[in-house]
């Protein structure tokens, strides 16, 4: 990013030409070319010179807009209140600035803030007339926005009738929230259109912008996006005063809210729960970049007021990048259990919040054309997450020509076999199913956690064992020795003997993990679980039809294929007749293993969607435990219409409080 400024104009005229077309980049095509953090470097100093240069700042500079502007392809609706944006704090000595403003206007010596978790989707607003659900948008612009409402109501999170209040229902509310995925749909659907050859979704709110602007409803049905809601906008018969309040009356209508949210009294006590959100944000299922610390008292807001985009009662407190400048060192390419080749860059190692990455995919062949990425280039790599680290893109001004062009290999680099890459398809493939770059893939994919989760089995051993010919099936290591595995470097006879028990412990296994470590071409560990729920034994899973497996729901047309075409493979049923010959037992009927065993749920209020008895069905169906009363081992407490007193003693408590949208939500995720 090479530029010439003789003046402060020059430089402010450049800053608004590259954010606009950042701008266009990031909401109209979803393919930014920068992250967030340098957009921000990028608006923060327009902000300064703008601050400093008053005269020197015009109306049509984005600093003075609100939003992103439409893409145009649907209709337009005007927001009865702008939605507006936040200004963004990057270190605690920020927030303190934020605090301290708003002390100063509203004369307090302290502020109640309640700090929510700030998820990076998309904004909309969904508009509910005497409780149903009649229009949903889009941000937009702030003003205008796009109206999705068809899209909006295919997500199973967005209630189309409200629960009622104190016995009433409000004539007119407008809700807000923010539509995102958790990390672990984006990345399977990611994993899945990398094997289908089909462009990637650069990251989650991408992913999420993108789903919403389709103009198929069934499209945005498939893509698993939920929502958390945090404001209103426009309402009528309903009076909130605080924004506490505001989020229970939302969970009580039956809206999905995000429940880590606390109140703060006092900046101090805001300022330790986002350090301790920034330190637990990997263990969360989404992605979240920071916090909003919003001032809790509705009275307090109506002083403080907004200035052009931006409330001056809130604040956006970012964590820390989770991105790194490093060199590409080397491009080498991973032959994967299928047999397709991914080029994987050698960095020279980078710690990322605490996390040394020292390598990333880069998917295939077109990927690395497409980001124009060389061997030797200065790289911008990101960590997100559990996310596998990624490189969004060269430094192309610090290239000093001795960069060199990444080709794709003419020969497997394991086995030597000719590398052939089908037409229309993104991937290059081994074909040699003998490969024993392939063979120690599978072995590691069947002993991984999903698969026979065999403890101690690292990709090392494995690359001992195929290396030295002891291992050259997947069913070989159940004819491990001890002493076999002895004679193996770094393998003390102690360590030998944990794995051997290890190993023979695996034998019985659950239907559905069975099916996973087989690598069934687009079989993860869900489909699996929904496969092995449906077809329960394995002679009835191996006779299956594609037209039968169409019509298990959660099962697509590719995946049936991608299943038949395995099962109809003499080879394929070669390995099951194998594992079963070696021992290996499936458990027939799935044992419940998942998160909610044991788990104890208690009832209160109406609900608005099903009986009590459904409910109960429900619970005990995902090996949950129903109690009448609230007690301290109650793990959680589903508040439907009108609760009574349990509802206080579990706030008490601080019980986890489900609406009946998140119950159903959690319900259908563990069965
Ligand atoms: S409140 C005027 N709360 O962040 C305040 N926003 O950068 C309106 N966001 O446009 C927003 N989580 O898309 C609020 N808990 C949260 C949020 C949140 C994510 C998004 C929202 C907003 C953007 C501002």
């Amino acid at each position: 990013m090479r530029r010439v400024k003789n003046t402060v104009q020059e430089e402010i005229q450049w800053l608004r030409r590259e954010i606009k077309r950042h701008d266009h980049l990031y909401y109209i095509l979803d393919q930014p070319e920068i992250s967030d953090a340098e957009y921000d470097v990028l608006f923060r100093r327009l902000q300064q010179l703008e601050a400093d240069y008053p005269e020197l700042c015009t109306p049509d500079s984005p600093t003075q807009r609100v939003g992103a502007p439409l893409a145009g392809r649907f209709v337009t609706v005007t927001h009865s209140l702008p939605m507006l944006s936040l200004n963004n704090a990057f270190d605690e000595a920020e927030i303190r600035d934020f605090d301290r403003r708003v002390r100063q206007e509203v004369k307090q010596s302290e502020i109640a803030y309640v700090v929510e978790p700030k998820l990076d989707g998309l904004s909309v607003e969904l508009i509910y007339r005497d409780g149903l659900f009649v229009q949903g948008a889009t941000r937009g612009d702030g003003i205008n926005g796009e109206d999705i409402t068809a899209n909006l109501r295919t997500i199973k999170s967005i209630p189309l009738h409200l629960h009622k209040l104190h016995g009433k229902t409000p004539p007119l509310i407008e809700v807000r929230g923010e539509v995102y995925i958790d990390r672990a749909d984006f990345d399977r659907i990611n994993e899945q259109r990398q094997q289908d050859g089909m462009s990637l979704f650069a990251n989650p709110r991408n992913f999420a912008a993108g789903s919403l602007r389709q103009l198929d409803p069934k499209v945005t049905a498939s893509r698993r996006l939920k929502i958390f809601c945090y404001d209103i906008g426009h309402v009528e018969g309903l009076t909130v005063e605080t924004q506490y309040d505001l989020l229970r009356i939302l969970s009580h209508l039956g809206l999905r809210v995000n429940q880590l949210y606390r109140i703060c009294r006092g900046i101090d006590a805001a300022i330790s729960f986002y350090r301790q959100l920034e330190r637990e944000r990997d263990d969360l299922p989404y992605e979240t970049d920071g916090v909003v610390i919003k001032v809790n008292d509705f009275i307090y807001r109506r002083v403080l007021g907004a200035v052009s985009r931006s409330p001056r009662w809130a604040v956006a407190a970012k964590f820390a990048a989770e991105e790194g400048i490093t060199s590409v060192k080397d491009i080498r390419v991973r032959v994967g259990r299928t047999g397709v080749l991914t080029p994987i860059a050698i960095l020279e190692p980078v710690r990322i919040r605490g996390v040394e990455i020292s390598h990333a995919t880069l998917h295939n062949e077109d990927e690395v054309r497409r980001k124009d990425i060389r061997i030797g280039d200065r790289v911008v790599v990101q960590r997100a997450g559990d996310v596998i680290p990624k490189i969004i893109r060269p430094l192309v001004d610090h290239r000093s020509g001795t960069e060199q062009l990444f080709t794709m290999p003419t020969q497997c680099p394991s086995c030597n076999e000719v590398i052939t890459r089908t037409a229309g398809e993104a991937a290059h493939r081994c074909n040699n199913i003998s490969c024993p770059a392939r063979i120690k893939e599978s072995i590691s994919h069947f002993v991984s956690k999903g698969g026979l989760d065999i403890d101690g089995f690292g990709f090392r051993l494995i690359e001992q064992l195929v290396n030295r010919g002891i291992v050259n099936k997947v069913s070989d290591i159940f004819y491990l020795t001890q002493k076999r595995l002895s004679e193996l470097e770094r393998m003390g006879e102690k360590s030998a003997t944990k794995l051997i028990t290890a190993i023979e412990s695996s034998k019985r296994i659950p239907f559905s993990r069975f099916l996973f470590a087989l690598g069934i071409p687009f079989v993860g560990e869900h489909a699996a679980e929904t496969l092995a729920g449906h077809f329960r034994d394995l002679s009835h899973f191996l006779t299956a039809t594609e037209e039968e497996l169409c019509q298990v729901s959660g099962i697509g047309p590719h995946t049936a294929a991608g299943i038949v075409s395995y099962i109809q493979i003499p080879a394929n049923r070669k390995v099951i007749d194998e594992l079963l010959a070696a021992g290996v037992s499936i458990a027939r009927k799935q044992q419940q293993t998942g998160g909610l065993v044991g788990k104890r749920f208690v009832f209160t209020g109406t609900l608005q969607t099903m009986t009590r008895a459904e409910a109960t069905a429900r619970v005990k169906g995902v090996g949950g435990r129903m109690s009448s009363s609230v007690r301290i081992d109650t793990d959680y407490i589903v508040v439907g219409e009108s609760p009574g007193a349990k509802y206080q003693q579990a706030i008490d408590l601080e019980i986890t409080l489900l609406t009946e949208a998140d119950f159903i939500a959690l319900m259908t995720e563990h069965e």
